[in-house]
């Protein structure tokens, strides 16, 4: 029995897998795979030169007993973004939600019941490559499989509770012209001693700032950055940022709520007017951040600068609102008006 109360995000294990191979070129049709089991060759190119990337997409039991998808078209152009700029093969938006699909309906009883508060089936699509290869080049073939583990709120929290993020200043998740805007693993690689260091100091989450100037604000490492003044909304618009679904849809809902939506470089000189300040995304969904701590480096002593936004105990009002809508779409609680659902007929 899977207790749907004390799920956080952590893979739980489900049913099984439906993997496919792109060799030559070629597609096989998809399979199934119960013992989570995948063969490689030691000199497979994922091993030795990462090229690999991934998406995360959510599927939901809504009030009506429907199973809803969120959005996979705009997860299946990502990948095929990413597959490019990693010059790799990469599966077709049909053969991408095909296989989406197959692995919900495998892993059927793992979707979270719809009162279980913030919770869903999570879909992790990867794509790897796997032939061997010494010289350092693109992947010729590739796996694609799409994985799923139920899950609940991002930090294991009650969701909409505050964060405390520092900003990271030493260590870097993208570079100006390099791959931040793609979901490609090996940015997430170049975080995670950077994550383990603030998470042993106490805290939540990290904001990255552009790295060429460290002037602008970016991204969290595991999600956007938008924040709310008077009646905007403002998020950062570059090159090196990865471009949210979730905040596309927030963008959406925020207009549609008659705010003022500004997509443009943020400076670091101007977090201190803002009133809410969240991160937000797929795995996150929103979470609103209490505390921003700035420190010479992530392991110093030294606090520079606090800010606090709002009462840093509770979500803003305006964040609220907008994280009640889209949560509401994605389980039937709300019309959508947007046609970001795909129902699924299981
Ligand atoms: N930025 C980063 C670095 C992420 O890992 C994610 C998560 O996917 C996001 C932003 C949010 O993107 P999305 O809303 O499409 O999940
Ligand atoms: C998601 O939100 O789907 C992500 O991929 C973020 C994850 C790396 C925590």
């Amino acid at each position: 029995m899977i207790d749907w109360d004390t799920l956080g995000f952590n893979y739980s294990p489900t049913n099984g897998i439906v993997y496919s191979h792109c060799i030559d070129g070629v597609w096989e049709e998809p399979s199934v795979s119960e013992d989570f089991k995948i063969e490689l060759h030691p000199f497979a190119g994922i091993l030795h030169y990462s090229q690999s990337c991934f998406e995360g997409l959510k599927v939901f039991k809504g009030v009506d007993g429907k199973v809803r998808m969120f959005r996979p078209e705009r997860n299946a152009a990502r990948m095929a973004d990413s597959a490019r700029y990693l010059d790799m093969p990469y599966p077709s938006t049909d053969l991408f939600i095909e296989m989406c699909i197959r692995c919900v309906e495998y892993n059927f009883e793992h979707i979270p019941p719809h009162e279980a508060a913030a919770s869903s089936l999570y879909l992790r699509p990867v794509l790897f490559g796997i032939n061997s290869q010494l010289g350092i080049h693109s992947a010729r073939d590739v796996m694609f499989i799409v994985m799923s583990s139920p899950v609940s709120t991002y930090s294991g929290a009650e969701r909409l509770s505050t964060q405390k993020a520092l900003i990271s200043r030493n260590y870097d998740r993208a570079s100006a012209f390099g791959s931040g805007r793609y979901k490609l693993g090996a940015n997430y690689a170049q975080s995670l001693k950077a994550y383990s260091t603030a998470h042993a100091a106490g805290y939540d989450e990290l904001l990255f700032l552009d790295s060429a100037t460290k002037t602008s604000i970016e991204e969290f490492g595991s999600s956007n950055f938008f924040a709310i003044r008077g009646n905007s909304y403002i998020t950062p618009s570059s090159n090196s940022v990865l471009p949210s679904i979730t905040n596309d849809c927030l963008r959406r809902v925020a207009s549609d709520m008659g705010m003022d939506v500004q997509v443009r470089p943020i400076p670091l000189s101007e977090m201190d007017t803002f009133e809410e300040v969240n991160s937000c995304g797929t795995a996150v969904v929103i979470s609103p951040i209490g505390i921003l701590d700035d420190r010479p480096y992530l392991e110093s002593p030294i606090l520079t600068r606090r800010y606090t936004f709002g009462d840093p105990r509770r979500c803003g009002p305006v964040s609220e609102k907008l994280y009640h809508k889209i949560v509401g779409i994605q389980k039937g609680l709300e019309e959508d008006v947007y046609g970001w659902c795909k129902v699924l007929d299981l």
